[in-house]
């Protein structure tokens, strides 16, 4: 898993995420920190398997740790988190060095399934649907003392114990 500690070592990742850290502390939603971004990540690769799927552990997990590095510029200055998320997230593996280099049709997968986590679009790529579907899973709504709060739609709301 080099390339995947490499981006989670990358100056602009450690950067964005301690910002996320620190706005999210005491937020009594969701949170978008490691435990989210790494339950997001086995359930993909858990599906990954199960179905069949094919795609690379590596790129699955770069999706994952990347897919919310742009939330904090949708708390502060409300830019919707999945378009800062690709910018961001491209200029990281942009810039990672070549030992630790995705390729470009890798870095296209990763990059459409941040920009596409948030709102299904019609035929998605396959780490597409898998990042929107399992982003959704890990979140534990059916046990969340903030579920009566929470402005998620039903429909997205995680109301059983799944992978
Ligand atoms: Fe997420």
């Amino acid at each position: 898993m080099k390339r995947v500690n490499a981006i989670f070592r990358h100056p602009l990742y450690q950067a964005y995420y301690r910002r996320l850290e620190e706005l999210e502390q005491d937020r009594i939603f969701c949170r978008h920190q490691m435990t989210h971004l790494l339950d997001t990540a086995r359930i993909a690769y858990i599906r990954n398997l199960e179905a069949r799927l094919g795609l690379d552990r590596e790129v699955i997990y770069a999706a994952a740790i990347l897919h919310d590095i742009g939330k904090s510029l949708q708390y502060k200055d409300k830019i919707p988190h999945e378009i800062s998320g690709e910018k961001i997230a491209a200029e990281i593996l942009d810039s990672l060095t070549a030992e630790n280099a995705f390729s470009d049709t890798e870095k296209k997968m990763i990059l459409t399934a941040i920009r596409g986590h948030r709102k299904l679009r019609k035929d998605p790529e396959v780490l597409e649907q898998l990042l929107y579907e399992s982003d959704k899973a890990s979140r534990m709504c059916f046990a969340c003392p903030a579920d009566p709060q929470c402005s998620w739609s039903e429909e997205k709301k995680n109301r059983e114990i799944r992978i």
